[in-house]
């Protein structure tokens, strides 16, 4: 059962897409103040457990914690951080009395999920003006279901997008690219995709491609392409502010870029300079946008990551100003500051909250202040580029894929989770947050393997690629600076190969368990609570995870461990997948098991009576011979009603 409730004007974010009466009154769970804003408070008993909020920092029980749904450009995921990349305001409380709550609130806002007072759930936002959706079901699975369900059909890649991708920022010539796809194919590593980050662009600008390094792009696309790769190229939100540069010209012309209170164009600084943001907000300029995808599918692209969308902002005309205005104060009056203080300035310059209050979006014929729709920027970035491909490319499906997000955003890319970092628990944070973005639509994810920022280390790309053998975006990306993190940079090539392998022989079930989830609003990770309802100690387990109806996974997460302890909540048989297409089978009694794995190895254990169709791994998705598919697991019952190969 589902209700809607009313308060004030809400902004149509369009996140729900099923019409749904609203109720009179308030909901009959927790309390609602409209004094000074909206607040929504529950005491929690002591044994429920919070689900949801997607992509939000640390474990998969949000309870003890402060989050803050705010969409920020922070590339430093620490325990302490509140807001990440995307705004999911949506929560399951699971306990005595199950429930879930969707905020439909397009700014900042706060969930204190027993962080000031242990037992209290309290959500606030500065505007009374949003819709709360209040959700009843048997069990927090069937809530999320129900929930999944009014948001609308989540976004399917095509299949080379379950391939493996290699990327890093930095690459920038023909070389560079032939370089990784030589690097893969001479150590028959598996490879289905090179990112192009954003040195493939004439002067960073959006929609163009440097002619110097890349003269004939259209030859190239297609010459990766019969090598099995394609080039997945990154738009940023910022259009780039230079005369002669059509996209610019048109924007401006026409009315579509984000407008200062006195209507001239806003402009921040991004890594083009300075740039205008498309208002994608707006019907015709989001379409406007979007159709200038066209430039690079016409020649021969199929994918895209739309980055920088928070939209994040270095400075702006007016941070900078400011600024200087205050170094000079500072050198007339030096003895009123600190240094430390000028410091922050300078750092405060970057995606500040000041500057989202200067620019507006065109909603309908009302101007609309940034500040009051940040977390919808996104979500409509992507939106742009999801209609269009819709328009111009109605029989294909094409790869997208973006970092910040609004529930709603599902139905037209998935995500990948930011800049993270070369950390152990980076890893932990990555398998903690992927049911919960399931639970907000959002099925193709996945982390930058390996890390994105700082070195890192042999074994933790390993450990890191073993469990991305089953997150549906499976790439591995690093920061310009980092140590080399393509898997042949390193010593025995033979153990990353093991590993990538296990993918490909994966995917037909992997996309299968993804199509499946795609269209009957279900998970494709799942808490192992969601499985086993019964199972006190499974409730409290955020390091396994069950996948499709077949599997569980276990990922080694520490350094320099030889395995790991793994709960079984029913019998299984652990499957290692091994190097050279093998794999080695062991029964296992529910219970606690200490299983050893090596960093070649990718264990699966696979649920009591079922199997999964295995393939014999190949250089890319094309290549994979799905007539000889050989079932793995329990004997003599075949579970799998559909495999989609
Ligand atoms: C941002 C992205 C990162 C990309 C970089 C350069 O930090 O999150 O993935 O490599 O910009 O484009």
């Amino acid at each position: 059962m589902i209700q809607k409730y009313i308060f004030g004007e809400p902004f149509e974010t369009e996140a729900v897409v099923e019409k749904i009466q609203a109720e009179e009154g308030l909901p009959d769970i927790g309390e609602i103040s409209l004094k000074g804003g909206f607040s929504y408070s529950y005491m929690m008993k002591d044994s429920d457990i919070i689900y949801g909020l997607g992509e939000a920092n640390r474990g998969l029980n949000k309870r003890g914690y402060r989050y803050v749904s705010d969409c920020t450009d922070d590339p430093i995921h620490t325990e302490d951080k509140a807001s990440l990349y995307g705004a999911h305001n949506f929560i399951v409380v699971s306990g005595e009395k199950c429930f879930g709550l969707f905020f439909d609130y397009p700014s900042k806002i706060t969930f204190d999920i027993g962080y000031t007072r242990s037992k209290l759930l309290s959500v606030s936002c500065e505007n009374a003006n949003l819709y709360v959706y209040v959700i009843g079901g048997e069990n927090a699975y069937d809530i999320v279901k129900q929930f999944r369900r009014i948001i609308g059909k989540s976004y399917i890649p095509p299949k080379f997008a379950f391939g493996f991708g290699q990327s890093r920022w930095g690459y920038k010539t023909k070389e560079d690219f032939r370089k990784v796809l030589k690097g893969h194919r001479e150590n028959h590593i598996p490879l289905d995709m090179i990112y192009m980050d954003i040195d493939y662009m004439q002067d960073y600008k959006d929609f163009t491609v440097n002619e110097d390094n890349f003269p004939d792009f259209s030859e190239f696309v297609q010459e990766m392409k019969d090598a099995g790769v394609r080039l997945i190229p990154i738009i940023d939100a910022g259009v780039k502010i230079e005369k002669g540069y059509s996209v610019y010209e048109e924007g401006v012309e026409k009315g579509y870029f984000c407008k200062r209170e006195d209507g001239s164009d806003f402009a921040a600084a991004v890594w083009p300079g300075y740039t205008h943001f498309p208002d994608v907000l707006n019907k015709e300029a989001r379409e406007w946008f979007g159709s200038h995808y066209k430039f690079l599918l016409d020649q021969g692209i199929e994918g895209f990551w739309n980055d920088m969308n928070e939209p994040a902002i270095f400075y702006s005309e007016e941070g900078m100003k400011e600024l200087k205005a205050y170094i000079r104060g500072y050198a007339e009056e030096k003895e009123d500051t600190s240094p430390w203080e000028l410091g922050a300035r300078t750092e405060g310059l970057a995606n500040s909250a000041r500057d989202y209050r200067r620019f507006y979006h065109c909603v309908d014929g009302k101007m609309i202040r940034h500040d009051k729709v940040h977390n919808l920027f996104g979500y409509n970035m992507t939106r742009a580029a999801g209609e269009a491909f819709e328009r111009l490319a109605p029989d294909k499906r094409i790869l997208m894929f973006s970092r910040s997000s609004y529930i709603g955003m599902h139905r037209y890319g998935g995500i990948w989770t930011g800049d993270n970092k070369s950390w152990w628990s980076h890893l932990l944070l990555n398998i903690k947050m992927m049911p919960s973005l399931n639970m907000c639509g959002f099925l193709y994810i996945g982390a930058d393997l390996g890390g994105f920022g700082a070195d890192a280390t042999r074994d933790l790309v390993l450990r890191w690629l073993a469990f991305g053998v089953f997150t549906p975006l499976m790439r591995n990306h690093a920061a310009i600076g980092t140590r080399e993190q393509e898997v042949y940079q390193f010593e025995d090539v033979d153990d990353f190969r093991g590993v990538i392998e296990t993918r490909y022989r994966l995917i037909p079930y992997l996309y299968s368990v993804y199509l499946k989830a795609a269209e009957n609003d279900d998970l494709y990770f799942k808490p192992l609570a969601f499985e086993y309802p019964e199972d006190s100690f499974a409730a409290g387990v955020e390091d396994q995870l069950m996948i499709g109806e077949e599997i569980m996974i276990a990922p080694v997460y520490t350094q320099n461990a030889k395995g790991r302890y793994v709960y079984l909540p029913e019998e299984m048989m652990l499957v290692k997948f091994t190097k050279d297409n093998c794999y080695t089978t062991e029964v296992l009694e529910k219970g606690h098991h200490y299983i050893e794995a090596a960093l070649s190895e990718v264990p699966v254990f696979i649920r009591k009576g079922k199997c999964i169709p295995v393939v014999k791994a190949a250089e890319c998705v094309e290549k994979l011979d799905t007539e000889h598919v050989e079932y793995v697991g329990y004997e003599g019952i075949f579970h799998i009603d559909n495999i989609y190969i």
